[in-house]
């Protein structure tokens, strides 16, 4: 079994996104007891809410159910409870590493887009204060980065 955290600032828009694609991915594929995720925000101020509105409906229309609700990143905890821990943007590796106690933490941190096959992007961008196309890029690039994810970690 290999445990996934997806990270990023509030947890309310892409980390969510990301759990949600994951897991219709791994169930697709049948990997459901060999791949498990969970995300995380590193600011706090949505904790104990559910996902943003809008990247619940836009991940609706895809199929996509978000039930997660918010929590902030944990270091004491979250580094000994992950394999992989996978920030959406470059700020978010950073807080990461920031967070990291020891070497063998540095080592889970990934960047999201460093797993895309067909896209090119060098991070998932943040929708929250943006128009309706920014969600849709969200998901385009979660779909992407999980493929690859998940053909590597098989
Ligand atoms: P997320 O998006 O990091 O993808 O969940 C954001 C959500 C909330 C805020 C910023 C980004 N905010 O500033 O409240």
């Amino acid at each position: 079994m290999k445990k996934i955290l997806f990270v990023c600032l509030g947890n309310i828009c892409r980390s969510p996104s990301a759990e949600a694609v994951f897991n219709a991915m791994v169930a697709k594929d049948g990997l459901v007891k060999e791949l498990q995720c969970d995300s995380a925000g590193t600011a706090a101020y949505h904790v104990g809410e559910r996902a943003d509105y809008r990247m619940r409906q836009f991940g609706l229309k895809r199929g996509y159910n978000l039930t997660s609700i918010s929590r902030a990143f944990d270091p004491k905890s979250d580094f000994d409870q992950f394999d992989y821990i996978i920030g959406m943007d470059r700020q978010n590796v950073r807080d990461l590493q920031r967070m990291a106690g020891n070497e063998i933490d540095r080592k889970k941190i990934h960047l999201m887009t460093d797993f895309c096959i067909g896209k090119k992007y060098d991070s998932v961008p943040d929708p929250y204060y943006g128009g309706d196309a920014g969600f849709e890029l969200v998901l385009d690039i979660l779909e992407d980065a999980c493929e690859g994810l998940i053909r590597k970690l098989q």
